[in-house]
């Protein structure tokens, strides 16, 4: 056992493991590009973006030039009454290419913290204006969140939070939409989807502060899409009732969809939407919730309680605004987003190849990202085939990660047509050996 090994199985917690069942963790030395680098030799081409952060690949010379020069400047500064030149300017940026409308740019410092900002936002939102009976929450089925108390309570249409149900907070649950290509049924779906929030907008309409969704893709859920049409609809809905609109585009934001935000691809502005994982280019920790200026403008009074009481010790990181000023300079430079039809075009070959399969079928992509179902009796996250199609994945020097029985790739956006392809020919042999 190497020492990286010995120490951790001595030491570390893993997140989302059951520790006594599962393989020994894999000791990475280094990355570049999209490939890993094992301390024992091994390669590993990253078709996941290590969790979905890491949208120019590991490693970007531009992005780690940046750090390097912030840290030898300014590392880190209190962010109430002091600001920075690389907060305000990432702040500026963002605005400059999100929907026209979000303005006020609140950081902190994940996925989940900026949900729980949101919530906040919106509940907040209201009782300063005297509204104090807007308290509550609608989500969708399937939708996932992080794992903050709050997210927890938006995202328990995962089923991930069950054990900490006595933790969580009411939210109403409507049935996400998802269709895949092929499918006939995706207008009815969405009609029942509307007819269920008709449903709560006439009994509990008033009560509700905010709808929290991530918009056209829900990730954890197992990469399930829906259309715009459905998004437009709903917001239109959701603004003649005087609700919030909350997009969590952790996941989606950054080029995942094919354009810069979900919310662009779908031609919906939020009220609120909440910014990570791709905002770094996954170098560090760090994430924004982005308000309208009406949500803003709810917070200014003569007094404290007023105002947003939220903060945490590095909000704003010098560092981490480098890396996502950086990042936005690699979008530029590298053209990345005209790459992105292109690693749709090649996901649509590659599913093509797999179309034969008995058992893969809803075959869907948009953008970077590309699944399927694997047929299987114990359907869902903790399906047996995900661990196992995962194990053979690892022994031919692939990180996929299925969700459950859903296969998933969500690779950096430096993805070669032939490295794609592997992957898709590796996919085909998995497929057949299970
Ligand atoms: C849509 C969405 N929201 C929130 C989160 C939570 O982000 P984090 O893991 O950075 O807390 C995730 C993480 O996967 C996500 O996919």
């Amino acid at each position: 056992m190497s020492d990286t090994l010995t120490l951790d199985c001595q030491h570390v917690w893993h997140p989302f493991t059951q520790a006594q069942t599962a393989p020994e963790p894999i000791p990475v030395k280094s990355a570049k590009g999209i490939r890993l680098y094992t301390e024992d030799g091994r390669e590993f081409l990253d078709m996941i973006s290590s969790w979905w952060v890491n949208i120019h690949g590991h490693a970007h010379p531009t992005i780690a030039a940046a750090i390097a020069h912030q840290a030898q400047t300014l590392e880190q500064v209190i962010f109430a009454g002091f600001t920075h030149q690389p907060a305000a300017q990432l702040a500026h940026e963002l605005v400059q290419r999100l929907p026209t409308g979000l303005t006020r740019v609140f950081f902190s410092d994940n996925g989940s913290t900026a949900v729980e900002v949101a919530l906040k936002m919106a509940v907040q939102y209201w009782s300063n204006q005297g509204d104090t009976q807007r308290t509550r929450f609608l989500a969708f089925e399937g939708g996932y969140h992080g794992d903050t108390v709050g997210a927890m309570s938006a995202g328990k249409g995962s089923g991930f939070f069950d054990t900490y149900g006595s933790m969580l907070f009411e939210v109403g649950l409507l049935p996400f939409p998802a269709t895949w290509d092929g499918d006939s049924d995706v207008a009815a779906k969405e009609q029942a989807a509307l007819a269920r929030l008709d449903e709560y907008l006439a009994d509990h309409g008033d009560t509700i502060a905010a709808l929290i969704m991530e918009p056209l893709v829900q990730g954890s859920a197992g990469m399930r899409m829906c259309r715009p049409e459905f998004l437009q609809a709903l917001a239109a809905k959701l603004r003649s009732a005087g609700i919030l609109l909350i997009f969590d585009e952790v996941m989606t934001g950054f080029g995942r969809t094919g354009a810069l935000f979900a919310s662009l691809k779908a031609q919906v502005t939020p009220d609120i939407i909440c910014l990570s994982k791709g905002l770094t280019a996954g170098f560090l920790p760090m994430s924004v919730t982005v308000a309208t200026e009406a949500v803003y403008s709810a917070f200014l009074g003569e007094t404290f309680d007023r105002s947003l009481v939220h903060g945490h010790s590095f909000t704003a990181n010098p560092l981490g605004c480098a890396a996502a000023l950086a990042s936005l300079q690699v979008f530029a430079d590298e053209q990345t987003l005209q790459k992105l039809p292109q690693i749709e075009a090649w996901h649509c070959q590659g599913l093509a190849q797999l179309a034969g399969y008995p058992q893969a079928q809803h075959f869907r992509v948009m953008g970077s990202i590309a699944a399927f179902d694997v047929v299987a009796e114990d359907a869902g996250y903790t399906s047996a085939v995900g661990a196992q199609l995962k194990a053979f994945f690892h022994e031919r020097g692939l990180l996929l990660r299925p969700l459950g029985n859903v296969l998933y790739l969500l690779p950096p956006y430096c993805v070669t047509e032939a490295e794609l392809a592997h992957a898709y020919q590796v996919i085909g042999e998995a497929l057949q050996a299970i």
